[in-house]
C-alpha cells in the first residue's frame, strides 16, 4: 500500500505537492470515488483517475548510463539531435535523466522514471561526490590549482572546495589531463570553472558519481542499478542534505 499522492507523482502525473493540491481539489478518484484527504493509501489493484483519466501505474526503475558525446540529456530535442532517452526506446517506462551532462561530455549519467529519487539527488543540499576527467588548454600553475581546490567566484556564486588532481601533462601538445571532484551540480560548472582560471576545456568525462563507476560499460551501454546501489545513493544524498540543513 502506497500514499495516494506518492502513486500521482510516481506516474509521473505532477510532483507530490502538486499531486496534493489536486487531492485537495477532488480531482482525484479511487475505485470510482472521490477522495479529498491526504492519508489515504492505495494498493496496485485499485484505479486510480486524475481529472477523469486513469494513471499509467508503473513500477520504478533506475539506470546508469555511460553517456557518448553528442547527445543531448533531455527526453526530446526539437533539432533533431540524439537525446539520451533513444538508448531507453524498448522501455515502455517514461525514463528521463537525474541532472544533465553537456551534449560534448560523455560519462556516467543515471536516468529514471522515479521523481522523488531524481529531485532528492539533484537537491542542492544533497552532496554526492562527482569526478570529472577533463583535458585542458594548457598546464595550469600550482596556484591556479590551489584557486580551483579552494572555490573560484563564477557568475553564480563562488564554488564549493573541490579536489583536484593533475594526472598528466603533454608539453608537446601544451594540454593537461585534470581529474576534478565536486559535490555542485551548476550548468557547465566544470567549463566554467577552468575557464576561470584561464583553461579551455577540450574535453570532459564525468568517471564516477557518488561510489558509481562505468567500470564494464562502454559509452552508449547502460545498466540496471542494483537495489543496493539506489539504497546506497538515497542513504549518501539523506545523509548529506540532513548534515546541510
Ligand atoms: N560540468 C560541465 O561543465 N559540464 C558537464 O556536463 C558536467 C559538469
Amino acid at each position: 500500500m502506497e500514499r495516494l499522492q506518492k502513486v500521482i507523482a510516481a506516474a509521473g502525473i505532477a510532483s507530490r505537492r502538486k499531486s496534493e493540491d489536486l487531492i485537495k481539489q477532488g480531482k482525484v478518484k479511487v475505485n470510482g470515488n472521490v477522495v479529498t484527504e491526504l492519508g489515504v493509501k492505495v494498493s496496485p489493484n485499485d484505479k486510480v483517475e486524475v481529472n477523469e483519466i486513469p494513471i499509467q501505474r508503473e513500477e520504478p526503475v533506475y539506470f546508469l548510463l555511460y553517456k557518448p558525446r553528442g547527445v543531448i540529456s533531455s527526453v526530446t530535442d526539437d533539432k533533431g539531435r540524439k537525446v539520451v532517452t533513444d538508448f531507453f526506446s524498448n522501455f515502455k517506462e517514461r525514463i528521463y535523466p537525474v541532472g544533465r551532462l553537456d551534449y560534448d561530455t560523455s560519462g556516467l549519467l543515471l536516468m529514471t522514471n522515479d521523481g522523488d529519487f531524481a529531485n532528492l539527488l539533484m537537491h542542492p543540499r544533497s552532496e554526492i561526490e562527482k569526478v570529472y576527467v577533463a583535458k585542458v588548454k594548457g598546464i595550469p600553475l600550482r596556484e591556479n590549482i590551489k584557486k580551483l581546490e579552494r572555490g573560484v567566484m563564477l557568475k553564480d556564486g563562488k564554488t564549493a572546495p573541490a579536489k583536484v588532481k593533475v594526472l598528466s601533462v603533454d608539453k608537446q601538445k601544451h594540454t593537461s589531463i585534470i581529474e576534478i571532484i565536486i559535490h555542485e551540480g551548476r550548468n557547465r560548472q566544470v567549463r566554467r570553472m577552468f575557464e576561470a582560471i584561464g583553461h579551455e576545456v577540450l574535453k570532459l568525462k564525468r568517471e564516477r558519481y557518488g561510489k558509481l563507476t562505468l567500470h564494464g560499460l562502454n559509452a552508449g551501454e547502460a545498466r540496471e542499478l542494483t537495489p543496493h546501489e539506489v539504497k546506497q545513493l538515497r542513504v549518501l544524498a539523506m545523509d548529506s542534505k540532513q548534515k546541510n540543513s
